[in-house]
């Protein structure tokens, strides 16, 4: 089935490439005055474009805006309980719900009850819209005033704006570059600015409700008119601690018998200019050319590509856990389980001679159609976990180790990291892994500062509310 670009928003196909976002918190107030307001957003009324869609224009716009909404938003626009009961059960239950935040390691610090913005209580929390600026400081701004001057005309309280700005050359306040790995998506727009990669492309209906996924089946819900072209998402809100981490490559790159940047690659799988371990195991090197940045696998019968052990790329990388791509998986393999990333910077770019306090991190959507099956499947099993890894041997044999013993703790990005329990493993050639080497006793690096669970409806399903709402 060919996909309608223009009932789908923008960005769970497209990335929008821009140079800063803006992520408004809403609570609904006035039910029918949401509504009218989802029409005029819907059908650029307010002297912005209308919601963005997957369609490209000729030309590409400075503002791009999606909208979406909570378990709570949807009720507050009309929908009923059993209706809601029909949605992603994690999405139903919402992202500040203990067993959820459980789940995807948002506790001590990070629990939803420290949360900024507004977003530590969920009944709160019922739309977040998305500006995006091709542009500077002030045409964020009077887009943004527009859209204030429309939420209080509509009964919509904004309990908070995030932002985010571009880092040059595409990088996260780690240091590495970003946004090169993404799902091919069946019947997607093809990426603008491609990097192309040889994994299978992934079933529409793993990122679009209403086609066919990758189990062959088909995630659907009630009502009917909100089900077609859309989709789900995690909002996160994800401080980094640029310091901190830093110090944990300076105090334990000695400990491995390397220096910093490739234990920096180690722990990523890919170098800072985002050249990947798996095809550039010893140096950094100067950046590959698009085409060859994501066109590798873990496994292979040839002895020089296989990575089967993770000797080149740790089996426990962030982007090995995140994706493990061919390499074997306890359960479903990636397929089942990709996420498109829409995520950017925020706060001040970290300059190491002059440290500061200052709070920096990465906002934005982890968009999927199964929150269950997708972001917090591959959150819990496989970022905070190390069981999920099935015994394998290389092409070396079982002298040379097993992927099972090459993989420990939580990924040094995103794991909860007790100090007491947090492990990282350098796997070295050797049966059982005899020879590998750990790093233990690092602490906590990403704390999450916000997050909730949103529904992105298509542009009709957004008319289909805006009615239901006035009605
Ligand atoms: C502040 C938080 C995070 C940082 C600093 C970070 C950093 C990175 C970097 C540097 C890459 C490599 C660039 C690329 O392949 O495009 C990457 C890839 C990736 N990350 Fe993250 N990430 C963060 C959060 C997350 C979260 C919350 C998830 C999902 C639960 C996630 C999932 C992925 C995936 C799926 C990939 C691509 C892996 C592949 O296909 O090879 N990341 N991340």
């Amino acid at each position: 089935m060919n996909i309608s670009y223009d009932d789908v928003q923008g960005t769970i196909l497209r990335g929008y490439r821009v140079e800063r976002a803006r992520h408004f918190i809403l609570r609904i107030d006035d039910k029918a005055g949401a509504g009218e307001l989802i029409l005029k957003l819907v059908d650029g009324q307010l002297g912005l474009p209308p919601i963005t869609t997957a369609q490209r224009g000729q030309q590409k716009p400075v503002h791009f805006l999606n909208i979406s909404f909570t378990r709570v938003g949807l009720s507050r626009l009309g929908l009923s309980d059993a209706q809601l009961q029909t949605f992603d059960a994690s999405f139903y239950k919402g992202a500040t719900d203990p067993g959820v935040a459980a789940d995807v390691g948002d506790c001590d610090e990070s629990a939803p009850q420290n949360w900024i913005g507004g977003l530590s209580d969920g009944s709160q929390v019922h739309a977040l819209l998305s500006l995006w600026v091709d542009g500077g400081e002030e045409q964020l701004e009077s887009a943004s005033a527009t859209l204030r001057r429309a939420f209080s005309e509509y009964g919509v309280a904004e309990l908070s704006a995030q932002n985010a700005v571009a880092l040059p050359d595409n990088r996260v306040h780690f240091g590495y570059r970003d946004s090169i790995a993404q799902p091919t998506i069946d019947g997607a727009p093809p990426r603008k600015r491609s990097i192309p990669d040889d994994q299978p492309s992934v079933a529409t209906g793993e990122f679009l409700l209403g086609y066919l996924n990758e189990s062959n089946g088909y995630y659907s819900l009630q009502p009917e008119e909100l089900s077609l072209n859309s989709s789900f998402a995690a909002f996160r809100i994800l401080e980094q601690d640029v310091a901190g981490f830093e110090s944990l490559l300076q105090t334990y790159a000695g400990q491995l018998g390397m220096d910093a940047e490739m234990l920096a690659a180690k722990v990523c799988g890919r170098w800072r200019n985002g050249n990947p371990l798996t095809l550039m195991p010893n140096d950094e090197g100067s950046t590959l050319p698009p085409d060859q940045l994501n066109a590798f696998h873990y496994v292979s019968h040839d002895a020089k590509q296989d990575d089967t052990l993770g000797l080149k790329c740790p089996i426990g990388s962030h982007i090995r856990r995140s994706n493990p791509r061919d390499g074997g998986v306890v359960g479903a393999g990636s397929p089942s389980h990709r996420i498109v990333r829409r995520a950017m910077p925020y706060g001040p770019e970290y300059d190491p001679n002059q440290p500061d306090q200052q709070k920096r991190g990465l906002v934005g959507y982890f968009i999927n159609a199964s929150l269950s099956n997708q972001f917090e499947f591959v959150t819990s099993q496989w970022i905070l976990d190390s069981h999920f890894v099935k015994s394998a041997t290389g092409p070396g044999g079982s002298e040379q180790g097993n992927a099972f013993f090459n993989i420990s703790g939580e990924d040094v990005f995103l794991g909860v990291n007790h100090v007491d329990q947090s492990s990282f493993t350098d796997a070295r050639p050797g049966h059982k892994g005899q020879n590998n080497k750990l790093i233990t006793g690092f602490p906590r690096l990403i704390h999450t500062r916000g997050g909730a669970y949103c529904f992105f409806p298509s542009i009709s399903g957004l008319r289909y509310l805006a009615q239901l709402a006035s009605g």
